[in-house]
């Protein structure tokens, strides 16, 4: 069953020097239980995606098309509607986690407060099903920890604080933006699959962030390709990776670094992110694409299907591989 269905949305900004359009025409679903990471470079639009799926667009921002949640368009809620909604149904994880906590205060306490507030609960039942979800995240003595300050916890932890706060409600719908991004490489692998663990314990809905596509295989089940705020591709993991289907994936995937590879030789990919204030006419990609022909350059693709998945280019697949 869908529980999340994003239709057509767009996300405009309003700046002294123009429209900044950061989202366009993007559409996708995410099923009940299931896990779906969301992919691109800096600026490519994934953070103000799950900005306007939680309504947390900022001031200048504006989004359109429609955002459904178990059908209910959540574009148009009122203010305390959509805080209900955001209680109940659905929490994220920010790359930094003091943005949700708050560093003067016990997480115990931080924690309980969410759930009187919340769920109504008694402190002492707060506190036990704290130390539950402290437990859950896989932390280490959760009974003592969970009077600790989050500066004393390290790194890797106080992530997986933040990520047990955010599951304190039980979301129905998860979204993690770049939870390991501050992390080294260990740790990030740990909290990655702890996520893709959490997901299915849960059995939640997750939205996985990053613009690392070597992180999500452990983690997620299907991959959406943004690019100048558009689809460029969407498949299940597997064929995504075993034969991608956009030049711009293919791109993303032969720049993930290898242990063995030193630094100088890792392939970032040429050329500059497009201006999203003057985005070019035809594909979003064409001025960095090795394969671009001159319609690419002047008629944007069409979203169509590819495969198990979705694919926006106009070079038919076998073309390029
Ligand atoms: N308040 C704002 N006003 C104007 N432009 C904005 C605003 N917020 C974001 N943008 C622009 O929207 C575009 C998409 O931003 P977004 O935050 O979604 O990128 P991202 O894919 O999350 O990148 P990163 O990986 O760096 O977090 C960027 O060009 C950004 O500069
Ligand atoms: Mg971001």
């Amino acid at each position: 069953m869908t529980l999340l269905k994003v239709e057509n949305l767009s996300v405009e900004f309003q700046t002294n020097d123009g429209a900044v359009q950061a989202v366009k025409d993007l559409s996708f679903e995410l099923e009940r239980g299931h896990s779906l990471a969301i992919v691109g470079e800096s600026g490519s639009g994934k953070s103000q995606t799950a900005f306007s799926i939680m309504g947390l667009l900022a001031e200048n921002g504006r989004s359109s098309g429609r955002v459904l949640i178990e059908g209910k368009d959540i574009l148009n809620l009122s203010t305390s509607e959509l805080n209900t909604y955001r209680a109940e149904k659905m929490a994220m994880i920010f790359q930094d986690p003091m943005t949700s906590l708050n560093p003067y205060l016990r997480v115990s306490e931080q924690m309980v407060e969410v759930l009187v507030h919340h769920r109504g609960m008694q402190k002492w039942e707060a506190m036990a099903r704290a130390i539950t979800m402290l437990d859950a995240v896989r932390i280490p003595e959760a009974k003592n920890r969970v009077h600790m300050y989050p500066h004393e916890f390290s790194g890797g932890m106080r992530q997986r604080v933040m990520i047990a706060m955010a599951l304190l409600c039980e979301p129905e719908l998860l979204i993690a933006d770049e939870p390991t991004t501050a992390l080294d490489v260990t740790v990030q692998d740990q909290i990655m699959s702890l996520l893709g663990d959490l997901q299915k314990e849960f059995q939640m809905s997750l939205v996985l962030i990053t613009h690392d596509l070597g992180v999500v295989a452990q983690s997620c089940e299907k991959v959406l390709v943004l690019y100048g705020g558009q689809l460029m591709e969407y498949d299940d993991i597997k064929p995504l990776f075993a034969s991608p289907s956009h030049p711009y994936t293919q791109a993303l995937l032969s720049a993930i670094p290898r242990l063995n590879q030193g630094d100088e030789e890792l392939n970032a990919i040429p050329g500059d992110p497009p201006n999203m204030m003057n985005m070019p006419k035809g594909c979003p990609f064409s001025p960095r694409c090795a394969y671009v022909a001159e319609n690419c350059r002047t008629d944007r693709p069409m979203v169509a299907p590819s495969g198990s998945g979705l694919r926006a280019c106009h070079k038919p697949k076998g073309e390029f591989v």
